[in-house]
């Protein structure tokens, strides 16, 4: 990647915490590294990206193409106006999901081809992707009984609402492509708690750009 920035993305099947995540290891990014701090996510990181949220998860039935489509022009959008200038200026960049949630809900879970799927989000974004990949990896149905206990949660989503096998190929379609690009994926357990988990995380982001090794502990002082 060419610019000075540092740009993270968080995957994982619904309600395995990415967001908490996200914003803890982006606090500590803040901390260790000085920079500014960009926390993010897909889809709805930008105001025309919070209309297809909108529209993608909440409105009526959308074909499984035109629904790659919306989420590839969130992601197109989000990249060229937020994005792509806050590494221009050195930031560091956290997104809750990224181009590989289209590989894994489109592909795997739409069962559309995974190859086009991610063409259409490179094209998109001009080939930008993230230096590390932070993969919150839990059993869905864990996942599932955690995200009902959290207060406020509303109705599910659609694609939350589709089932069991649906998640259970999301979630193998993660672990593949972890697998298949080990430099760039980290994989945690996400079935500890909140700072467990954390801890973990910023291990793992710390080793993959060389920054020196969290404090034990530190984790515990949450945002
Ligand atoms: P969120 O609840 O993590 O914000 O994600 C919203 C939903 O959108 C979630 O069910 C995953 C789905 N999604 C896709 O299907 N494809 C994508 O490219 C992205 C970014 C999200």
């Amino acid at each position: 990647m060419d610019e000075p920035g540092i740009f993270i993305s968080f995957e994982g099947g619904d309600g395995v915490g990415k967001s908490t995540q996200a914003r803890l290891l982006g606090v500590w990014l803040g901390e260790v590294t000085g920079r500014e701090v960009v926390l993010t996510r897909e889809p709805g990181g930008t105001a025309l990206g919070q209309v297809l949220r909108d529209a993608v998860l909440h409105g009526d039935h959308v074909d499984a193409r035109a629904e790659a489509l919306m989420y590839a022009a969130d992601r197109a959008h989000h990249v060229a106006t937020l994005v792509r200038p806050a590494l221009e200026r050195g930031a560091v960049v956290v997104t809750d999901r990224y181009l590989d949630s289209s590989v894994a809900y489109q592909g795997a879970g739409r069962e559309l081809a995974a190859d086009d799927v991610e063409r259409i989000s490179l094209w998109a974004t001009r080939g930008l992707m993230p230096a590390v990949t932070v993969l919150l990896d839990a059993d869905p149905v864990l996942a599932a009984e955690r995200r009902a206990s959290v207060e406020g949660k509303g109705a599910p989503d659609r694609l939350e609402s589709v089932g069991a096998e649906f998640a259970a190929r999301v979630r193998e379609a993660f672990l593949d492509r972890a697998a298949s690009e080990p430099h760039r994926w980290v994989v945690v357990d996400a079935a500890g708690a909140v700072d467990d988990v954390q801890a973990q995380v910023r291990v793992d982001v710390a080793a993959r750009l060389g920054l020196g090794a969290p404090t034990p502990g530190a984790a515990e002082a949450r945002a």
